[in-house]
């Protein structure tokens, strides 16, 4: 069977380096500033400061599904008291667990080929890590009845990477606080097979009716019995792979409360 590419020793490089990297380590110096989109710098951090303080909730319960190495769990630590954070991967949670325990963590970039760079992954310091649990888990089974209600449920760029998304969207009315509680689901919507069977995308397709279905509809449709969507919006990122090449994408936010 193939490697789950989440347990890979590069994908763990470049999730520390895209959740905690600085600018001068992300962007190589010969990039220039003009060139550079800066503005997609950051992404974990900006989803939860450009997303979370728009809806005023600053206590409580927050749960981030498919954390990887955690930096919006430990972003959402700044204001609820306790977070919760699940990825299925093992090495990302290790790793999640290693900043949560000391604060930082050794990790390698990659600049060319074989050629790497030693850099430091470290939690701001103002973060209080121990708000947060990072535990291994899967989204598609997530348990409402031992894992509680939240406040703020957190899923970036998550669902379109889920074997069955529409079994992990089922599961959000248990979780989601009524009343008020708040919910997160950013994703650039690459629906890809190797990831997600095609009978199970929520988007990207022309159904039956020779529909063009789009990712957000469908989300519409299976969220509005339970959830009002508040709004949407485009948070580009950028992941570096190496020196000279980098991924970058725009993640659609959907922001919605639980009736
Ligand atoms: C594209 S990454 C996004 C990670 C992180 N939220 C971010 O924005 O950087 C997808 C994450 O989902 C995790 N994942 C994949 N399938 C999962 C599942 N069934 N349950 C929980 N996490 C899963 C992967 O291990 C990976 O950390």
């Amino acid at each position: 069977m193939e490697q789950n590419p989440y347990e890979t020793s590069r994908l763990l490089s470049e999730y520390l380096l895209f959740h905690y990297g600085s600018a001068e380590e992300i962007l190589p110096a010969f990039a220039g500033s003009s060139h550079a989109p800066r503005e997609a710098l950051g992404f974990p951090a900006r989803v939860v400061r450009e997303c979370v303080p728009t809806l005023a909730v600053t206590s409580g319960r927050a749960l981030d599904v498919g954390c990887a190495v955690g930096r919006a769990s430990f972003e959402l630590a700044r204001q609820f008291p306790e977070v919760v954070g699940i990825d299925f991967s093992r090495n990302f949670i290790a790793a999640a667990e290693e900043l949560r325990a000391t604060g930082r963590i050794g990790y390698t970039r990659t600049d060319e080929g074989l050629l790497t760079t030693p850099l430091v992954a470290t939690v701001p310091r103002e973060i209080a890590r121990r708000r947060v649990r990072f535990e291994v888990g899967d989204a598609c089974k997530l348990d409402a009845a031992r894992l509680g209600q939240f406040d703020m449920v957190l899923a970036i760029n998550l669902i379109d990477r889920l074997p069955a998304p529409g079994k992990f969207l089922a599961a959000l009315p248990a979780l989601v606080q009524p009343g008020g509680g708040r919910l997160i689901l950013a994703s650039p919507y690459t629906w890809l097979e190797e990831y997600t069977p095609k009978s199970e995308w929520l988007g990207g397709f022309v159904d039956a009716s020779g529909r063009r279905v789009q990712t957000l509809d469908s989300l519409r449709a299976t969220l509005a019995p339970d959830f009002d969507l508040i709004e949407t919006r485009d948070l580009p990122f950028l992941i570096r792979e190496h020196a000279r090449k980098f991924q970058w994408s725009v993640s659609q936010a959907s922001i919605w409360q639980r009736r």
